[in-house]
């Protein structure tokens, strides 16, 4: 059920352009209506802002689609000379410095407080990695991609956004918990990547039951109170399949591109064009296909056994009107618990298959232009 809080918490991000401050927070949000799945509300504006009005609309609309909200109406007005000299005084000095583009003064996230990732000046490059069914490699193709953009020397965020069945923290090792850093939480740094996963908020590994609302609320805190500082990738590794919470993700990062996983089983790769599908219907632009598991190679004798097929992510690739990124052979890393950044899943950069992923980054990196 949609409620005034809910609507509230979503739509807290959401600046007001000229003050570069929270709607919410200046206390420019009036008259909020919600009735079932409808909701309305007024939004007074600073007069230098009524002319992006509409940029404001979009961005309160893309803020409410995590929730069961049905079109939103919203009326705009600018602000009296009154409401003026009031929201100034709330936003000074910041707003004034910010005008300037003036550097930060007290660090990071100083003045930028209401400032979220997903704003689309954050320059961030978002990338989803779906699949349509689950187990075909996604979280592998995720920590390992992140892992070696990381090598490459980019700044790199990995968001598991599998928030029931988070495996992230599993598969690259980590130990350790977010610390809090004044009202932000730090994300957990492995092998150069800044990680933030369900599973670091979780007791004892208990499974969770979302309602809609609470999960659109939970994954909006991973971008609006995590600290992430300056990054060029945040990858988000989606949940399996094509269901609610998946088109969930895929709605709440408009500005968000996608890699598509497949196994290269001809019917893998035919339930994947769904997720292809959903990508598309979403906006995102899909970079290219990874196939997974492709082959087996023999350690004696090089020989190839394709185990799971042949073909299926080129044909993906071609359905999708994209194209095949990178095919990796089935293989576990060879890392041992022994070692000091051991990880069960992410493969060394000198090994076969680590070098095949510096690859896929390189690639990864040229087709977004970075
Ligand atoms: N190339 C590979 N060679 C061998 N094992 C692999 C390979 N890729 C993935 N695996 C293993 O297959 C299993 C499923 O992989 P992974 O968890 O990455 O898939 P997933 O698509 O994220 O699954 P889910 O849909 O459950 O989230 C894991 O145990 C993983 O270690
Ligand atoms: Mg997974």
């Amino acid at each position: 059920m949609v409620t005034r809080d809910s609507v509230l918490a979503c739509i807290q991000p959401v600046l007001e352009p000229t003050l570069k401050h929270s709607l919410i927070d200046l206390g420019l949000v009036r008259d909020i209506v919600v009735k079932e799945a409808h909701v309305s509300m007024s939004i007074v504006l600073h007069p230098g802002s009524m002319e992006q009005s509409a940029s404001v609309e979009q961005n309160l609309k893309r803020a409410l689609i995590g929730i069961d909200v049905t079109n939103p109406h919203f009326r705009f007005r600018a602000m009296t000379d009154a409401e003026k000299t009031e929201a100034d005084s709330k936003v000074q000095p910041a707003a004034q410095a910010s005008e300037k583009q003036a550097p930060p003064v007290k660090g990071h996230g100083e003045g930028l407080e209401s400032h979220t990732i997903l704003h689309p000046e954050s320059g961030v490059e978002f990338i989803a990695i779906a699949s349509g069914k689950g187990g075909v490699g996604k979280s592998t193709v995720t920590v390992n991609l992140a892992a070696a953009l990381a090598r490459q020397g980019k700044r790199v965020g990995l968001i598991d956004s599998d928030i029931y069945g988070f495996s992230v923290p599993d598969m690259m090792g980590i130990e350790e918990r977010p610390e809090q850093v004044g009202n932000k939480i730090k994300p957990v740094e492995r092998f150069g990547v800044k990680v933030i996963s369900m599973g670091f908020f979780v007791e004892d590994n208990s499974p969770i039951v979302w309602r809609g609302p609470m999960l659109g609320k939970m994954l909006r805190n991973f971008f609006a109170e995590i600290e992430w500082g300056e990054l060029d990738f945040l990858l988000l590794d989606l949940p399996p399949g094509t269901g609610d919470v998946a088109l969930d993700v895929h709605q709440m990062i408009p500005q968000s591109k996608e890699i598509i996983v497949t196994t290269p089983h001809a019917t893998a790769a035919f339930v994947a064009a769904r997720a292809g599908a959903m990508a598309i219907k979403t906006n995102h632009e899909i970079i290219g296909v990874v196939e997974n598991m492709s082959y087996y190679e023999s350690k004696e004798t090089g020989t190839r056994e394709y185990v799971f097929g042949r073909g299926g992510g080129g044909k993906l690739a071609e359905t999708l009107n994209t194209v095949l990124l990178a095919q990796f052979p089935l293989g576990a890393p060879d890392n041992h618990p022994s070692e000091p950044d051991y990880s069960p899943s992410v493969y060394k950069a000198d090994s076969e298959i680590g070098k095949e992923y510096l690859q896929l980054a390189q690639a990864v990196i040229e087709r977004c232009g970075k």
